[in-house]
């Protein structure tokens, strides 16, 4: 049995009170669609964890068959994985979250030695590839982010909605979203709540923490969240706290570095022929995937001050997917959280010169 802990509680961001009641309603009708192909999807003792995006789209996409070796570089709740696990792939799921890789472990048993959940980060994976042996992966999977039960469990420190300690790691190691807010600089503070949570009020919040924790140290979410309440009061549908809370995960968290670390080596990782599947939920996140495939993509590249054009020494992909793929209506009407998902596919080319 999977710890207390697991359980869902209770919705967070704006976004995720919806998608917290669609995304339980959702699974439902999952559970109901799978159990007419192949019976335990998720046992039923084992409680909601994270009902997974554009799936079909993925299996499409990476063209899981037997024989075939994928990883997913985030794998959560273990749903993407189940999916190209049962087409056949031998799937090694990373996640640098224990609760994670404990109820994949559960959910993916049946399949013995087809799976297996790796402690790690995903901008490690050139590392974790050469120390297990991974040769030549025919296909890779993102989803970036958090999964909803992460944000759903007040003592993980990620839910402006429950109180919990202001932690937001998703692995256990390194600085906590506390220690950033208590020890940065206002100008710190203020960079990333403008850059990684677009919030426009960056500069009034980081004041405010700065002089409120010469009188109390933040330690819990709540002193945190209810502040930004209080200071901005309330408008519209979203928590004031949402952007802020946001920022603090990307930090703490380093989302846009393990990113730009995974892409780097992502081609060395590929057969040729194999794909790499990109989920993301932020423009930040979604520009990057964006400029670095099409960067990889391009056979020659130009300069206007170049007599002829020259070979790209980055080329190695054929895009897959010209645009973002985006969850279509009855997705987005199941689970809200979707509502900003794009899927980005590339193909490592076959003949390459370099
Ligand atoms: C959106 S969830 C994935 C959900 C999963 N695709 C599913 O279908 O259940 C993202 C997961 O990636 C993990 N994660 C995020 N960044 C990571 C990183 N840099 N390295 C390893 N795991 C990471 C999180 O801990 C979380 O469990």
């Amino acid at each position: 049995m999977l710890s207390a802990s697991l359980i869902k509680t209770s919705p967070d961001f704006g976004w995720l009170n919806d998608v917290s009641i669609g995304s339980f309603f959702g699974r439902r009708e999952m559970g109901a669609a799978y159990a007419a192909v192949e019976p335990a999807s998720e046992s039923p003792e084992q409680p909601f964890y994270h009902e997974s995006i554009l799936l079909d789209e993925v299996v499409q996409f990476l063209q899981p068959v037997a024989g075939k070796l994928m990883a997913d570089g985030t794998l959560g709740g273990g749903g993407h994985t189940e999916a190209l696990l049962k087409a056949g792939a031998t799937v090694k799921g990373i996640d640098r979250d224990a609760d994670a890789r404990a109820y994949a472990n559960e959910r993916l048993a049946r399949f013995g030695d087809r799976f297996e959940a790796v402690e790690g980060r995903f901008g490690d994976i050139a590392t974790l590839a050469e120390v297990r042996g991974w040769e030549g992966l025919d296909g890779i999977l993102l989803d970036l982010g958090v999964s909803s039960h992460q944000l759903d469990c007040g003592a993980r420190g990620f839910s402006f909605r429950l109180d919990g300690p202001l932690d937001m790691r998703m692995g256990g190691d390194g600085p906590t979203a506390a220690d950033l807010v208590n020890n940065w600089s206002e100008a710190e503070l203020r960079q990333i709540f403008w850059d990684l949570g677009e919030e426009k009020f960056a500069r009034k919040i980081a004041a405010w923490i700065i002089s409120e924790r010469e009188k109390l140290k933040f330690e819990r979410t709540s002193h945190l969240a209810d502040g930004i309440e209080k200071l901005l009061g309330r408008r519209g549908r979203n928590h004031p706290a949402t952007k802020v809370f946001q920022a603090l995960r990307m930090e703490v968290n380093d989302e846009l570095g393990e990113l730009r670390r995974f892409l780097k080596v992502a081609p060395d990782l590929l057969k040729p022929g194999g794909r790499l599947a990109i989920i993301t939920f932020h423009s930040l996140e979604d520009r990057i995937v964006k400029q670095t495939f099409r960067d990889a993509s391009k056979e020659e590249i130009d300069r206007p001050e170049w007599p002829a054009p020259q070979p790209n020494p980055c080329y190695v992909y054929r895009l897959v997917t010209r645009k973002g793929i985006a969850p279509g209506g009855q997705e987005i009407a199941r689970n809200s959280r979707s509502r900003s998902s794009r899927l980005r596919v590339v193909e490592k080319i076959q003949n390459l010169a370099h």
